[in-house]
């Protein structure tokens, strides 16, 4: 049933499934498949477009459905060739849609609370969602080596992706990252490059050597492989909506770094409506980040459609990119849907973590804490209706940022009688 379209680069044919094509989200300009991510004639960014025109929606449906518990069962909506799934990979998605009762009550909500934790992933974060597209397209274009600029958790990613389809990965992340993400990224056993600078420096050094012969046959997933990559966060979209029972949440909580996987989202959404797969009513999308790398949020707040960039300083720092290369294109989708982007205190992330473990028994990282701590937000300013459907997202694990609940620990250290247990205060 998929369109098997098959597009000529250079001197290498490419099946990536339903892609069609490179388009131009600016001008429209569209381009072959090919490992670009910037249009020729705007410098606008590069998006994939599909032909979905054979699909027929009560087939469409079924065969998703029959499909594997991972993000594959999506693989006719996803730029990937349709034996996907029995190549080497870490198969990763079809993670829990928490009902979250517990915290719905807490925050008030009475219309349905719902964590999308997304730490059930091969790595521990959503990142491995992005990571299985950019493999397909690594291999469609004949890349050996595999590599990222990282805020953490896409190293990891990366590195673990490559091990699992036997390619060499080197990845570049700041070198100040917390251990877990650093142990993360280097046990699968591709390179790790540290760098002396924040996130933003360790994107722009990627994107030299992108230009030099240095780099040369490297496809950086989050780069020149970008508009692969960015699809992968549209199987959050599908899953959500799916878990749901082909039903659209009201409102979605999200956490943005470059604001890619917000937009795919989106993207998501409403190919879901095209297709007919769910029905076409609103939805809202919210966007999260922390106060101390809240450009997007400030660029709202103020009304602008440019977001000005800042020097990071949170601990969240899986978000911490000062220059979001999606930030308008997040500004767009948060206003034309109705929503809003918010930003949380670092003490404010901290206690979300909190809640939502001592509610769910979800040990979020500090990206997880973001969107939690939104959530509470802007249900408090009134801004998000708790009378709705909502998801929010978690997008990584608690074990990675321990750091950032540093302060709990063990409640008493006593001797191992019962006279030392009852001094301690812990009997019934
Ligand atoms: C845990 C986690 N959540 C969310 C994001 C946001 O991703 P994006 O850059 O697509 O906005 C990241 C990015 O690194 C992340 O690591
Ligand atoms: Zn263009």
């Amino acid at each position: 049933m998929a369109v098997q379209t098959v597009a000529s680069t250079g001197n290498t044919t490419v099946d990536l499934g339903p892609a069609a094509a490179l388009s131009c989200r600016e001008c429209g300009h569209r381009v072959p498949l090919g490992p670009v991510f910037a249009c020729e004639e705007c410098f606008g960014p590069l998006e994939i477009a599909y032909d979905f025109s054979s699909y027929d929606t009560e087939e469409l449906r079924k065969r998703i459905e029959a499909g594997p518990a991972n993000i594959w069962r999506y693989a006719p909506l996803l730029p990937v060739p349709a034996d996907v799934a029995d190549k080497p990979n870490l198969n990763p998605g079809w993670t829990k849609l928490v009902k979250a009762d517990n915290l719905a009550r807490t925050l008030g909500v009475t219309g349905g609370l719902y964590v999308k934790d997304d730490s059930g992933n091969p790595t521990h974060s959503f990142k491995d969602r992005v990571v299985a597209q950019a493999l397909e397209a690594a291999r469609a274009f004949g890349f050996t080596t595999l590599s990222c600029s990282s805020t953490g958790n896409l190293a990891g990613a990366v590195g673990a992706a490559a091990a699992r389809a036997g390619l060499r990965s080197c990845v570049f992340i700041p070198h100040d990252l917390e251990q877990g993400k650093v142990v993360m990224a280097a046990v699968y056993g591709g390179e790790l490059v540290g760098i002396e600078g924040n996130y933003d420096d360790v994107n722009r050094f990627c994107s030299e050597l992108i230009g030099d012969p240095a780099g040369e046959g490297w496809g950086f997933v989050n780069v020149n492989l970008r508009p692969y990559y960015a699809e992968g966060s549209k199987t959050l979209a599908y899953e959500i909506c799916e878990q749901l029972g082909w039903r659209l949440p009201d409102q979605i909580v999200v956490p943005i770094a470059s604001g890619s996987q917000l937009t795919k989202i989106d993207k998501g959404l409403q190919e879901l409506i095209k297709l007919g797969l769910v029905e076409d009513r609103p939805y809202k999308i919210f966007g999260a980040q922390a106060e101390g790398c809240s450009p997007v949020s400030v660029a709202f707040k103020a009304g602008h459609d440019v977001v000005r960039p800042q020097k990071p300083n949170t601990i969240a720092k899986s978000l911490a990119i000062g220059n979001p290369a999606d930030g308008p294109y997040v500004l767009d989708i948060a206003r034309r849907t109705g929503g809003a982007v918010e930003d949380v205190t670092d003490e404010q992330v901290v206690d979300a973590i909190k809640i939502l473990a001592r509610t769910e028994g979800i040990f979020a990282e500090t990206a997880g804490g973001v969107t939690v701590g939104v959530t509470k937000k802007l249900i408090e300013n009134g801004v998000l209706d708790p009378t709705k459907t909502t998801v929010v997202l978690n997008t990584g694990d608690g074990l990675k940022t321990l750091d950032a609940v540093a302060g709990t620990g063990l409640t008493a250290t006593i001797r191992p009688n019962l006279d030392s247990f009852r001094e301690a205060g812990l009997a019934s």
